[in-house]
């Protein structure tokens, strides 16, 4: 209770509240940034959003099933096929089994597994592939919006975009989501899926660091899913870290990850967000709740009912 009511104060006070906070450190605020300035309506929209038909599937297991629950509960009606993988049957998700080992060091071989089936069942029926944890929250509409400009037939794959410090090697945040239009799935199974060369074959590894690696080596590019005044949609922490000074401090490992250079502020995140990670039971609903029910009664309105 006490992190919903946090986050539901924030949102109601983040002009005050948040602007204080960056102020009081110059160190880390950008004063630069055009601050309120931007209209969630901003962006054109080259195509119909409507048109994109989206598939997420969400990574779960046996000891997650009720978390993944609340996914389904709240943004996951709002994609056009939901699908849930474990290694074990849940008829309440329902969940698909993959005949793979469970547990943090082989999430590899499990994505993998996830996009062949996918592809395999569902390639020629969706437009976009998306993989999401179970604790992450998706703007489904938001998604639809930034997807608009694209066209799923070239080979690329969007959200939020990391750099291997060392390595260099470029990926996507596993927990942020990450997204592939139909001809990147269709080039990492087609050309990647069984190619040691380009595709690790060790079921061990970092899930989105494979993949990120994989990708780019099947010719599939890391797109660019900033908004057009570079604000982040995708996010791999939830709102609450995002805006937390105490969270992005600068020995946080993220801190070396980000491709991009990380904007200090209020305005570091897109008006059109698309996820957030990280996010407790409660949080999905409180997130729901404030994309899709409240509202701010504003004084020009001439009736308040
Ligand atoms: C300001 O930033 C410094 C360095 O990152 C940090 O140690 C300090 O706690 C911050 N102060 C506030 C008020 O957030
Ligand atoms: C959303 O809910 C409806 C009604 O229960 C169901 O028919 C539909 O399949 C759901 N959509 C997704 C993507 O799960
Ligand atoms: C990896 O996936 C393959 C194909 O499903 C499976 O045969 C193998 O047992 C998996 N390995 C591990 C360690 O999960
Ligand atoms: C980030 O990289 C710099 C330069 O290599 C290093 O000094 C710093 O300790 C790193 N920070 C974190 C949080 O890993
Ligand atoms: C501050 O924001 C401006 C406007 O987006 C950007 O050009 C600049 O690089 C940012 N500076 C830092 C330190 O993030």
């Amino acid at each position: 209770m006490g992190s919903l009511l946090l986050l539901v104060l924030y949102y109601a006070l983040l002009n005050s509240w948040a602007a204080a906070i960056f102020t009081s450190n110059q160190t880390t605020a950008n004063t630069t940034f055009p601050i309120n300035s931007v209209t969630a309506n901003s962006a054109t929209v080259k195509s119909n959003p409507a048109t994109n038909k989206i598939l997420i599937w969400v990574m779960t297991s046996p000891k997650n099933h009720q978390k993944a629950l609340h996914v389904k509960n709240t943004w996951g009606n709002r994609t056009d096929k939901l699908l849930f993988f474990s290694t074990e049957i849940d008829e309440n998700l329902p969940t698909v089994k993959l005949p793979v080992q469970e547990g943090y060091a082989f999430l590899w071989n499990k994505t993998r597994e996830a996009f062949k089936f996918v592809y395999e069942k569902y390639l020629q029926d969706y437009d976009w592939f998306m993989k999401s944890d179970d604790d992450t929250f998706v703007n489904v509409e938001n998604l639809r919006y930034m997807l608009s400009n694209y066209s799923p037939s070239k080979p690329t794959y969007f959200g939020c975009k990391y750099k291997l410090p060392g390595s260099g090697q470029v990926f996507m945040s596993g927990g942020g989501g990450y997204i592939l239009s139909q001809e990147a799935l269709r080039l990492f199974v087609e050309e990647g899926y069984n190619n040691k060369e380009k595709c690790s074959q060790n079921p061990r590894g970092f899930e989105d660091v494979e993949m990120g690696r994989c990708l780019e080596n099947v010719g599939v590019k890391a797109g660019d899913s900033r908004d057009e005044f570079g604000r982040e949609r995708f996010s791999a922490f939830p709102p609450e870290g995002e805006f937390d000074p105490a969270y992005f401090r600068k020995d946080f490992w993220a801190m070396n990850y980000s491709y991009y250079p990380r904007i200090y502020g209020q305005s570091h995140l897109s008006d059109n967000a698309i996820s957030f990670h990280y996010v407790t039971p409660a949080n999905m609903y409180a997130l729901d709740y404030l994309m899709y029910r409240f509202k701010t009664i504003k004084s020009t309105d001439e009736k308040i009912p």
